[in-house]
């Protein structure tokens, strides 16, 4: 049977990588030791640190003037290092779409004056409208892809002040003009590669006005003037990171997984619309492409839901502990063979429990 993998995090990889890196786990390229026994300063080693930068920056298309850089302390730790690095004496404006922006909220406002604005609206929209003139702040941090709720914000905010967006859950998903941004980062376990590795692209301008009390693992220029190996990175992590850019580099880059991903997505919702078993809630311009989140209407047949997915193959389509109902994510590494599975299975499932099920 073919297990497919719906794990927000740490997400299914491409099987292509896995495979490659098993072969080569023992004995990286003839060295006779594995990668991950290799010292992060020497030279085979910065080869791999080094051709998976070129390669995300070719992938994303990032411009010479921001450090790309690779880092510890997963997204969580980038709600800390943000306002160390960037706010000073100033005040940022956090917006709030969901679970993961509010949490970068709470975090911030241990660091100095955050404003918080909630962007969402009943009947699960977001008012896009309700953005002020930013011209004041120090930055603005958004949050794209809301992996716990399924809600994503497509558009790039219009703001006058810098912009910071968690992309952990849509990293690599859909193509992205960097120039607009004055940070971007993500936790690598769901679009990149395992977890233990983050990534910050910043823009250097904005290096150099760390708090002093920041911790020096949390400093982004130190982290910039050693090349990512202030300390000793997730050599591991990196690399099996830099197999996945090569990956997406061979399936045709950023662009084809866009298409590939609003393919899968699009399935997905139409099922989910037409049927009368299972709902969405989102509105429809605010549906995720990589977290597709979606409730029986009868909740208490989701321990079954869950139960017969699991033996079908169909594994951690449980929605997160706080909103509870389902959530299947399909990141790139998800192939549309995953969501043909999982599309039949919900069919049939509706069709078994019709009765006890239907709204
Ligand atoms: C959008 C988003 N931000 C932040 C986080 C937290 O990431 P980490 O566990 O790497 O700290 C997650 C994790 O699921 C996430 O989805």
């Amino acid at each position: 049977m073919t297990i497919y993998n719906f794990c927000a995090g740490p997400a299914m990889l491409p099987t292509a990588v896995m495979r490659k890196a098993q072969q080569e786990f023992c004995d990286y390229q003839g060295l006779g030791v594995s990668v991950m026994e290799l010292s992060h300063r020497s030279s085979d080693y910065m080869a791999v640190a080094e051709r998976a930068e070129q390669d995300l920056r070719e992938l994303m298309g990032i411009p010479d003037n921001y450090a790309v850089l690779f880092l510890h302390g997963g997204a969580r730790g980038q709600f800390s290092a943000i306002p160390m690095n960037l706010l000073g004496q100033g005040k940022a404006l956090y917006l709030e779409t969901g679970q993961w922006s509010v949490a970068a909220a709470e975090e911030a406002e241990k660091y100095g004056e955050i404003d918080r604005l909630d962007l969402r609206c009943e009947s699960q929209t977001l008012d896009l409208s309700r953005i002020p003139d930013t011209a004041g702040y120090t930055y603005v941090h958004y949050c794209p892809n809301e992996t716990v709720d399924g809600v994503a914000m497509f558009e790039i905010p219009e703001v006058q002040a810098p912009l910071v967006a968690d992309l952990s859950s849509c990293i690599l998903g859909r193509e992205l003009d960097v120039s607009r941004f004055a940070l971007l980062y993500a936790g690598a376990q769901k679009n990149i590669g395992p977890a233990g590795l983050t990534l910050v692209i910043v823009r250097r301008d904005l290096l150099g006005h760390a708090d002093p009390k920041c911790p020096a693992i949390l400093d982004y220029t130190l982290a910039a003037q050693h090349d990512s190996m202030y300390n000793t990175p997730p050599t591991f992590a990196w690399y099996l990171a830099g197999e996945v850019f090569q990956w997406l580099k061979q399936q045709g880059g950023v662009a084809e997984m866009a298409a590939r991903n609003r393919a899968k997505a699009n399935k997905l919702y139409d099922f989910i619309d037409g049927s009368d078993f299972y709902q969405n809630r989102v509105a429809p311009g605010h549906r995720s492409e990589m977290n597709v989140t979606f409730q029986l209407h009868d909740a208490q047949l989701d321990q079954r839901f869950l139960a017969e997915a699991e033996a079908s193959g169909l594994k951690a389509l449980k929605g997160h502990r706080m909103v509870g109902g389902m959530r299947a994510s399909i990141y790139n590494a998800m192939p549309e063979a995953g969501v043909d599975a999982l599309v039949r299975f919900m069919d049939e499932f509706a069709r078994t429990h019709a009765e006890a099920g239907r709204a």
